[in-house]
């Protein structure tokens, strides 16, 4: 659909990656974000500063440019409702409207909602309003340790977990009270630790159907061997058969079942939800088990399915699913396996360091394939030059055959930026892989601690796809 006019709010790199595959339908993308960031502004076709929050002036500035769709990027965008300003002035949208957002803005209301609807491949939980309540729900999670989440949006980093985050129960009840304060009145979740791995799980949502995307590895924690503080994600990965090497077919289908049930939960409290609707989920003894949804692309994880993505109908794609009726004849993504990572400001996940200044050679990264997404960066004082916000900076993306090939393209890519940066190590490598597949045999052989748990104890261990060849 050549020429289509498309609204796209949000600027960091999952915004960058939606607005290329968007131009890549050749659609016309206006932006809206309160940053210019440079990969955008080279795409767009227009660009206006304005809050992400602001449906009215964001549904005004739709208008004018008569644009016949819109995507929401951020959480802040979608969980202000501007989808439902949109919506009201006849502009189909990717982004679920406030209603539907709470399944990510309010963790105490999807817990209680996937309760209610008999979903309960979950973590075991107690929700706490109070700080008389935070004893008795500290104290159910006495044999497996707890994990502290505040019930607003954190953008990934307000949870605490037990023997990572805090290492006492005392210390945990201190941070509790502290967090409960910080709330204001919104509740906290308390929930049992987990001991597995994680994965992502995004789908599209057509209000009636789910329809999934390849399952993705996110690095979340700032430092090599998941140490640090909890970020927005440095990195990332997925194979080339789309599952991961300790998430089998059998584990996928059990999770993109539960996705199901939740989007027919959704329709029956009335909630039209169309827009992208991310799990992240636990692969524990119990089999997957849900940790916390998202309303919209997670970031890194679009770097990857949209690089693998494999037509050249984005955008219909895209009005398809916000019209309620999306057509699967444009889901296509290639059978290779990805690799993304961010490099950040020195210091991200504590006291990160911005005005820093990257040498990226673009045309090296281009020569080799390798996929350049910008983040919080503004552009620096040469061309292929930017500098350092206080977020994720720039994402390198390679596809690849196999695992290992996509790996070493963009350990390659590194080497064409210059200057001061972090990044992790470990992502993706054979090493880590190893550790988690072997953390994942032995949580599998492990006699459960908890009473109720939910499921199939006698599920058998999956044989890992072997992702190195
Ligand atoms: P969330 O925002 O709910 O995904 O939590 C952020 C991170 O905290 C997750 O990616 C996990 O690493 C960790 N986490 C959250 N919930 C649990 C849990 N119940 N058990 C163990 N780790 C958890
Ligand atoms: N990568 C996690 C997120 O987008 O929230």
């Amino acid at each position: 659909m050549a020429g289509m006019k498309v609204l796209l709010v949000g600027s960091g790199g999952r915004e960058h990656a939606i607005g290329e595959a968007l131009r890549r339908s050749e659609a016309e993308v206006f932006v809206a974000a309160p940053t210019v960031n440079p990969g955008l502004h080279r795409l767009a076709r227009e660009y206006r500063t304005l809050p992400v929050e602001d449906g009215e002036a964001i549904t005004q500035w739709a208008k004018a440019c008569r644009v016949s769709l819109a995507v929401l990027g951020p959480d802040a965008s979608v969980a202000a409702g501007v989808a439902d300003n949109l919506r009201a002035a006849g502009i189909p949208t990717v982004g679920p409207g406030k209603d539907g957002a709470r399944m990510e803005s309010s963790k105490a209301f999807a817990r209680e909602f996937l309760d209610r609807h008999g979903i309960r491949e979950t973590p075991q939980f107690q929700i706490v309003k109070s700080p008389g309540e935070i004893e008795g729900a500290l104290s159910s999670f006495a044999e497996t340790g707890f994990v502290l989440k505040p019930s607003w949006l954190t953008a990934g980093k307000g949870v605490l977990v037990g023997g990572v985050d805090f290492q006492t129960p005392t210390e945990g009840r201190q941070l509790a009270s502290q967090m409960l304060a910080e709330g204001k009145g919104a509740p906290l979740v308390v929930e049992e630790k987990l001991d597995g791995e994680e994965f992502s799980l995004m789908a599209f949502v057509d209000g009636k159907h789910v329809y999934p995307m390849p399952l993705v590895k996110d690095y979340k924690r700032a430092l090599d061997g998941d140490l640090g503080g909890n970020t927005g994600g440095m990195g990332s990965f997925s194979t080339r058969d789309h599952l991961l090497p300790y998430v089998s077919s059998a584990d996928r289908d059990t999770s993109v079942a539960l996705l199901e049930r939740t989007v027919t939960a959704l329709q029956k409290e009335g909630i039209d939800y169309r827009g992208i609707l991310y799990a992240g989920f636990m692969m524990t003894r119990r089999g997957p088990l849900i940790l916390e949804f998202n309303a919209r692309f997670g970031d890194p994880e679009a770097l990857n399915v949209l690089t693998l993505y494999n037509g050249t109908d984005f955008a219909p794609l895209l009005l398809s699913l916000a019209e309620g009726n999306l057509n699967r004849t444009f889901l296509d993504f290639r059978l290779r396996a990805s690799v993304v990572k961010y490099l950040v400001p020195p210091g991200y996940g504590s006291h990160p360091t911005s005005g820093g200044i990257l040498e990226i050679d673009e045309a090296a990264l281009a020569r080799n394939a390798i996929s350049l997404y910008y983040g919080s960066v503004t552009p620096g004082p040469h061309p292929g030059s930017v500098v350092l916000g206080t977020s994720r900076a720039i994402a390198l993306v390679a596809e690849a055959s196999a695992l290992r090939e996509a790996l070493v393209r963009v350990e390659d890519g590194i080497r064409c930026v210059k200057g001061t940066f972090d990044l992790r190590h470990d992502i993706a490598t054979a090493i880590d892989l190893k550790k988690r597949t072997s953390h994942m045999d032995t949580v599998r052989a492990t006699t459960p601690t908890t009473p109720g748990g939910v499921a199939n104890l006698t599920r058998s261990g999956p044989q890992p796809p072997s992702v190195f060849t």
